[in-house]
């Protein structure tokens, strides 16, 4: 049986025998050939579906570790600023290790699902006035003041826990894709995928590096700009992010394995969104469609191998999905009029 991503990959976490693991069985997540996306790029493409995760996105694989190293520690209480998903991860890790828990949320740019979910798991949720960039910078003042460890990625242990997401397509592929592509907010991710291929690498279980390709959506694109984003815009609010906190990792990445940071459009992240859904039947929220609208933008070499993560869970955001279709209307409760609503 699978064990979590600490059990997993132990030999390359830094926990030790006196850890106390809190886990809900992350990771382990499919990762799907994507038949159609490969013809239309003419490469071969598999999707990281991380929605899969027990809070439907790829945070677990770092919450897991924040918060067993946190509960070691002897920590009472986290806290973290969130565009939702670490705020959903974060209040179901403390619940299962019986720490308290604090979210700061921009007000009125999170997902309903995202909301849901951290009030659910039963967190203390304060919609801020104010982007991510601004919750962060809060969250980072708050923890000098009162005893609360932070649990975004910030806190090194989340990039370690994040980092087992290329252990396990490696572990799949036998060794690196040739491309790997994937969204870029706050940057984290990108750090830590990047530092797990390395390290896979060193230990000899993997000869070829990926060239990692970050996307960052068009309004909300820092690190592609060379400048912070004063009022960052996307209906990706998962990576409606204007000063990234890992931005040197994100650069550094890119830059070590002759990679790129690119921006793609709304219209461009929409339409993968919409194209992963009824073409490769995953749904993933915006963000995550963020990485193959950049494949479909930058291409790939021909057969290459490439690997795209899709982040979060469709589910999480259903007003961005209600928005891209009609709604359909209530029909009289008769089989005349379902047919003629159908024009059969
Ligand atoms: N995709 C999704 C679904 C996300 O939630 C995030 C980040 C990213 C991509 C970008 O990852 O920040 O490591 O570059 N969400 C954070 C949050 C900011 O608060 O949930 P990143």
């Amino acid at each position: 049986m699978w064990r979590g991503v600490i059990e997993e990959y132990r030999d390359y976490l830094p926990v030790g025998a006196k850890t106390p693991v809190v886990t809900l069985l992350e990771g382990n997540t499919p990762l799907l050939p994507a038949p159609r996306l490969s013809e239309r790029v003419g490469a071969r493409v598999w999707l990281k579906v991380e929605g899969a995760n027990p809070t439907g996105s790829f945070k677990d694989r770092g919450m897991t570790v924040a918060i067993s190293k946190a509960v070691e520690d002897g920590a009472k209480a986290v806290v973290c600023g969130s565009t939702g998903n670490t705020s959903a991860s974060a209040a179901a890790y403390a619940a299962r290790a019986g720490l308290a828990c604090v979210v700061l949320i921009p007000d009125g740019y999170i997902a309903l699902g995202k909301l849901a979910q951290a009030l659910v798991h039963g967190a203390r949720v304060v919609q801020v006035r104010a982007n991510f960039d601004r919750a962060l910078a809060l969250v980072r003042e708050l923890a000098e003041k009162e005893p609360v460890t932070v649990v975004n990625s910030i806190n090194p242990y989340r990039i370690e826990g994040q980092k087992s997401g290329a252990f396990e397509v490696v572990d799949v592929l036998g060794d690196g894709p040739d491309v790997h592509c994937m969204p870029v907010g706050n940057a984290g991710n990108i750090t830590a995928y990047w530092k797990g291929y390395r390290e896979y690498q060193d230990a000899g279980k993997l000869k070829r590096l990926p060239r990692m390709m970050g996307f960052q959506a068009a309004g909300a694109a820092p690190i592609v700009l060379g400048h912070p984003v004063e009022k960052p815009e996307t209906i990706a609010t998962a990576i409606r992010i204007g000063k990234p906190a890992s931005w040197y990792g994100a650069s550094a990445a890119a830059a070590e394995s002759g990679g790129m940071i690119e921006a793609v459009t709304d219209d461009a992240i929409l339409e993968a969104y919409r194209f992963l859904a009824k073409e490769e039947s995953v749904f993933c929220e915006p963000a995550s469609a963020a990485s193959v609208a950049g494949l479909v933008k930058v291409g790939a070499p021909p057969g290459a191998r490439v690997v795209c993560v899709l982040t979060g869970h469709g589910l999480k955001d259903p007003d961005v999905a209600i928005g891209q279709i009609a709604v359909p209307r209530a029909v009289d409760a008769d089989l005349a009029a379902v047919m003629e609503e159908l024009a059969l």
